[in-house]
């Protein structure tokens, strides 16, 4: 499918690894230019990187905390510097742990914080005089955040509060032409996945596909495809919404 996406300029968060890593790839064959960060040296910034230029475009990918708000200002300022604007953003980098609420350490609370939320909303900020007549900011959040999940408190408060800064800033520049949505996924079947004990996997197969409509887990693409929906003019009057991405869950 065209998604009209060619020589658009766009930053994802996160794109080593994962879902962030599916966006990534598909907007690079959609013909987009794509700045991406991680945090972590490893085999899968090699691949992402010579992946990239098997399939053409300018391509960047960068080390950059996003726990880190110094971090996240360079990044952007690399996206300024390398595209000179940008046409969208997918603030996907995220990170969570599964901690009794009683047990939950105020550090732990800002890192995950830090990373989910405040990264997306200084991410979005500092972008701003980035964008041309037009935008589309995509914010990956949860569909756990709408359902809650215990052990992970800490996790959907952040990605809750995505959906409120979502719909605010919809409607503080929605009439300067930016459109900033929620894509929430259900539970996805990324790689981290396949590196769980065999049975493990298989036992978080089963649990989950037994909760969705669909009687199966996500994959990356199907998740990737409503990123790339959502960063296109495809999906120009839709702004404010959280699109669940769950199978039905
Ligand atoms: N997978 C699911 O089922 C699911 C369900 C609901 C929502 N989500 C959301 O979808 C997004 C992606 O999830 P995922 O499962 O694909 O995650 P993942 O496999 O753990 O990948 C996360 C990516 O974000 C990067 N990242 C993490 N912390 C970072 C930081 N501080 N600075 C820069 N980059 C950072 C990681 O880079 P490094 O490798 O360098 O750490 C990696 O590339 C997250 O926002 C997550 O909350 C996922």
């Amino acid at each position: 499918m065209d998604f009209g996406l060619q020589g658009r300029k766009v930053l994802v968060t996160g794109g080593t690894r994962g879902i962030g890593r599916g966006i990534v790839l598909a907007a690079a064959e959609a013909g987009a230019d794509v700045l991406t960060c991680y945090r972590t040296e490893s085999a899968a910034v090699d691949s992402l990187v010579a992946a990239l230029k098997e399939t053409g475009g300018d391509h960047h990918v960068i080390r950059a905390d996003l726990a880190e708000v110094s971090e996240v200002d360079r990044l952007v300022g690399e996206a300024s510097d390398r595209f000179g604007r940008l046409d969208g953003v997918v603030n996907n980098a995220g990170v969570i742990s599964h901690i009794p609420y009683a047990d939950l350490a105020v550090e732990e609370w800002h890192r995950v914080l830090d990373t989910n939320l405040t990264a997306a909303f200084r991410i979005v900020q500092q972008c701003l005089p980035l964008f041309g007549a037009s935008g589309s900011v995509v914010n990956i959040g949860s569909r756990g955040a709408a359902a809650g999940i215990p052990l992970r408190a800490h996790y959907t408060a952040a990605k809750s509060a995505m959906i409120g800064l979502t719909r605010s800033l919809a409607k503080e520049y929605g009439s300067r032409g930016l459109r900033i949505n929620v894509l929430a996924p259900g539970v996805i079947e990324t790689e981290a996945m396949e590196q769980m004990p065999p049975e493990r996997a298989q036992g978080l197969r089963d649990m989950y596909s037994g909760k969705t409509a669909l009687a199966r887990l996500g994959t990356v693409p199907e998740v990737a495809a409503v990123a790339l929906f959502l960063l296109s003019d495809l999906s120009g009057y839709v702004t404010g919404e959280t699109i669940n991405v769950d199978g039905g869950i």
